[in-house]
């Protein structure tokens, strides 16, 4: 059974494409984020929260590049996606786990494409979690497949629509340890 997995996996492995953006530059872009971040939250303190899955990666490497002090906390909002495409239909996995009533807040995305979980989050918080602020960072922007307006403060990278793997991104779970982000050949 393990065996029979195992080759599947590895055959996915040969449909990585090209490189989209490279270990270097994404270590050079966190770092320039994370100076962003502290210069503008210079003697605050904020929470960074991670929407899980993608985000761990870029989470560990930022949360790591900031000099100001921060808490972490996790949450797992997700779309349902019909075929590659969000739907728009949102549920929630995880919650919160501490309190963020007058904190400053720091959403940490890999990735914003429709803008439905952003939006989601940024109401859900709004709503039901009244924090001091609530700032918005990701990774990679792909904004022409925008489908609803959001403020995203600190972006990494504006990417084309393609499909993109690595550094936390996934397809069927896979590739999210990659050190770089490729196009993927589905
Ligand atoms: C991805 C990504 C964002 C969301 C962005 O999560 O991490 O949370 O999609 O898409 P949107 O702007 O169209 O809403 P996904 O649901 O694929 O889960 P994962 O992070 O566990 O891979």
């Amino acid at each position: 059974m393990f065996k029979e997995k195992s080759v599947i996996a590895s055959e996915l492995y040969k449909n990585i494409g090209s490189v989209v953006i490279p270990k270097e530059k994404l270590q050079d872009k966190v770092r320039f984020l994370g100076e962003q971040i502290s210069h503008d939250f210079k003697n605050e303190d904020v929470v960074l929260i991670s929407n899980l899955k993608g985000s761990f990666r870029f989470l560990s490497d930022l949360s790591a590049s900031l000099n100001i002090p921060t808490q972490v906390d996790f949450i797992s909002f997700t779309s349902y996606h019909g075929g590659t495409e969000s739907t728009g239909e949102m549920r929630i996995i995880k919650d919160l786990k501490m309190p963020i009533e007058n904190k400053n807040v720091i959403v940490v995305e890999d990735i914003v494409d429709t803008g439905y979980t952003i939006d989601f989050i940024l109401k859900y918080f709004q709503d039901f979690r009244a924090p001091k602020s609530v700032k918005i960072c990701t990774l990679l922007d792909k904004k022409e497949k925008r489908k609803i307006d959001v403020p995203v403060d600190y972006v990494g990278f504006v990417v084309p629509d393609l499909f993109l793997i690595g550094y936390g991104l996934d397809y069927k779970e896979y590739f999210r340890e990659l050190n770089y982000i490729a196009e993927y050949n589905i």
